[in-house]
């Protein structure tokens, strides 16, 4: 137990889209650890909310004909029901365009001016001249610099990653109306991170949280850090102080969010918000791995520029993978929370389960529908339930309840064990190790109870028989008080089967080795049922379906962006030719070396029609050749423009009538 209370937050899910499996894996393990402290006594205050701002939003909403606002109250509410089906519990998940942090974030970044961090600065940006306007961040696409793949305006997506900054992108052409974009000056403000340096020295070495997030971001500190820009030509987003012109960018206002929330939660409660922001309190931030640079170099940053404490730990995850394949919405990678699980009637707790239990959190998740269904029925079902369902069966049927002993040493000794195994573990935000100490206590009464047989033992020593069914109970009780962080609903309804009328999220881990409420136990049903390979079999095709249609559509978007013009069609020389000579070329199966007159000149072609035809047959007869392609060596042999044929059998293209040797084809 700590005396000290602490701050959890989430990285704020964007109001763009739904809620998918990849966000799950920030905020269903920081629900864990909130309420397994909470077991240990720890007062917690968890806060969250939706990020509003940015282009792709804007995007999105003038797609659909609605303001930015209305886009983001929809998807608010959306992840507000989604997370609390999840039974992932905030104190408070509030907006990022609401005016408590309008108001925050304009006090920053004024703060930040007044202690010098932000200067102006000319830069060329990209604008399009069609639309008439600037094209922040998503508004541009074009060409990464750094490694020459296609871009967005911000960020590197399908290359290297790097954050682009305005005006860095290549070839840079207009989201709106596909024009090419031009780069013009305009005025904007930077922030100084190079002034943090020296600060980050003595704080990344003892940021807590992961490994990863901490090394990350000191090797990005190493490789030295540049200043970002911190304005936006917008409309949507918090003004920057006396420029209506400009918006903050969105990774200004959003981490300064969990500051303006954590002062909602304060006002709702009576809570202090300032403990966190300006004591000592420790700051918990839970992000996905993609996010790092923003938690531990940017946000720390304008934290310390502005006055306020830093956080105390980041603990980044692992990333979210489909199939092996990476998460992508646009390729069909991708589980919904509501449409593909919950809405299919899939428990919450399953997926808080496989989540957890998968792997260790800082390493990639990679989601499968089977590995699903074996962690449920092997785990879950035949380890947990098994034991619980054996136990309360025959105390509730054999022993009409709870058996009036007390528990051996031993076993109350093993129960504290796994609490203290899993209380160090999910302290060092390892909580794969977690759920084995949990599940290691479930194995140990199944072999216990295996063991022990009470079913054997009452036939002849019934004392003996109670007291082996008193443990197995004590054990039952310390899992589903150590259960109820990782499955709330389910531990909840093994609670009141364990005779309980009071919440199990109220127990103190401690009570796991104190006694029961009532002597009476209700007649238990079971909790856990398997997943049938049926079921699996359906869930699977809705992916695969989703995959393939992804495929299909993308093959037409391509097929249009393969469209070629008239002109470029007309740079490929097409002529009638006779072919005089052909013969094989030695070591070459495919290939044969022809000769064809093209009236006023003659060349030499090498084709790969060898098994398709004998030279005999080929003398005499006309064909269509590309007469200027640049000249190519195969096996040796020179050749000077490629016989046109159509098919896997190599059917010669001619002309339906009889015409001149060179005449053009068009
Ligand atoms: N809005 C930003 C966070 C701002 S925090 C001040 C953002 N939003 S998000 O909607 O894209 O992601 C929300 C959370 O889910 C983040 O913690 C992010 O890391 C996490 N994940 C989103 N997709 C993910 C995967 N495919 N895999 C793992 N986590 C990912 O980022
Ligand atoms: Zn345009």
């Amino acid at each position: 137990m700590s005396d000290t209370p602490v701050l959890v937050t989430c990285g704020l899910p964007y109001t763009n889209g739904p809620c998918h499996i990849g966000h799950l894996r920030t905020y269903v393990p920081a629900d864990f650890y909130v309420r397994f402290l909470r077991h240990c006594g720890d007062e917690v205050v968890f806060v969250c909310g939706s990020d509003n701002h940015g282009t792709p939003i804007v995007i999105s909403a003038e797609a659909e004909g609605i303001t930015p606002r209305e886009m983001s109250e929809r998807y608010h509410r959306h992840f507000d029901e989604t997370f609390k089906k999840m039974l992932i519990s905030f104190d408070r998940f509030g907006m990022t365009d609401d005016p408590s942090n309008h108001a925050r974030t304009k006090e920053v970044v004024e703060k930040l001016i007044q202690n010098d961090h932000i200067y102006k600065k000319i830069i060329s940006q990209s604008y399009c001249p069609e639309c008439d306007m600037f094209l922040p961040d998503r508004y541009v696409e074009g060409i990464c610099p750094f490694c020459g793949e296609k871009a967005r305006g911000d960020e590197c997506d399908q290359g290297c990653g790097k954050h682009l900054e305005p005006g860095e992108i290549k070839d840079p052409v207009c989201k709106i109306c596909g024009g090419n974009a031009e780069l013009r000056d305009q005025e904007h403000f930077f922030f100084r991170l190079s002034d943090f340096n020296e600060m980050f020295e003595g704080y990344l070495p003892d940021l807590k949280g992961t490994s990863n997030a901490r090394n990350y971001a000191s090797g990005w500190i190493r490789e030295g850090l540049h200043d970002w820009c911190i304005t936006r030509t917008l409309k949507w987003g918090v003004k920057f102080p006396e420029h209506d012109d400009l918006v903050v960018y969105v990774w200004v206002d959003a981490p300064i969010g969990y500051i303006a929330f954590t002062e909602e939660w304060a006002e709702k409660t009576g809570g202090n918000w300032e403990q966190f922001w300006k004591g000592d309190s420790p700051v918990i931030h839970f992000i996905g791995q993609d996010i790092i640079y923003h938690h531990c170099v940017f946000w720390p940053a304008l934290l310390e520029g502005a006055g306020y404490s830093k956080p105390d730990a980041v603990v980044a995850s692992g990333m979210v993978k489909i199939d092996d394949k990476t998460f992508s919405k646009s390729r069909g990678y991708v589980v919904w929370t509501n449409d593909d699980y919950l809405d299919l009637g899939l428990s919450p707790d399953y997926l808080r389960y496989y989540i957890l239990s998968y792997t260790s959190h800082t390493k990639e998740l990679n989601f499968s529908w089977k590995e699903y269904q074996a962690r449920v029925n092997n785990e879950l079902v035949d380890t947990f339930g098994n034991f619980l369902y054996r136990t309360l069966h025959f105390a509730s049927k054999k022993l009409g309840g709870v058996p009036d002993y007390t528990p051996d040493e031993e076993i109350t000794g093993r129960i504290e064990e796994a609490i203290s195994e899993t209380e160090a573990a999910i302290r060092e935000y390892e909580f794969k190790s977690a759920v084995d100490s949990i599940m290691s206590l479930a194995s140990y009464g199944n072999i216990y109870i295996q063991n022990n047989a009470p079913w054997k033992l009452i036939k002849d020593d019934r004392e003996k028989a109670e007291k082996v069914v008193r443990n197995c109970l004590q054990i039952a009780k310390g899992l589903v008080i150590l259960f109820d962080s990782l499955i709330p609903e389910k531990a909840q309804e093994a609670w009141e089967m364990l005779g309980f009328t009071t919440s199990v999220k109220d127990q103190n881990l401690s009570e796991s080795v104190t006694g029961f409420e009532s002597e009476i136990l209700p007649k238990p049903s079971i909790l856990f049922e398997k997943i049938e390979d049926e079921k699996v079999e359906e869930y699977e095709k809705t992916l695969n379906i989703r995959i393939e249609e992804a495929v299909r559509k993308e093959n037409k978007e391509n097929k249009e962006d393969n469209m070629i013009t008239i002109d470029e069609f007309a740079k490929v020389e097409l002529k009638v030719a006779k072919i005089y000579e052909a013969e094989p070329i030695e070591g070459s199966k495919k290939l044969l070396k022809i000769q064809v007159d093209l009236g006023d000149e003659k060349r030499q072609v090498v084709s790969g029609i060898a098994p398709f035809y004998t030279p005999e047959e080929l003398i005499g007869k006309s064909v269509v050749v590309v007469t200027n392609l640049k000249p190519a060596k195969l096996f040796g042999v020179e050749s000077n423009g490629m016989i046109l044929a159509a098919g896997d059998d190599a059917s010669l293209l001619t002309s339906l009538r009889d015409v001149e040797a060179g005449t053009k084809v068009l």
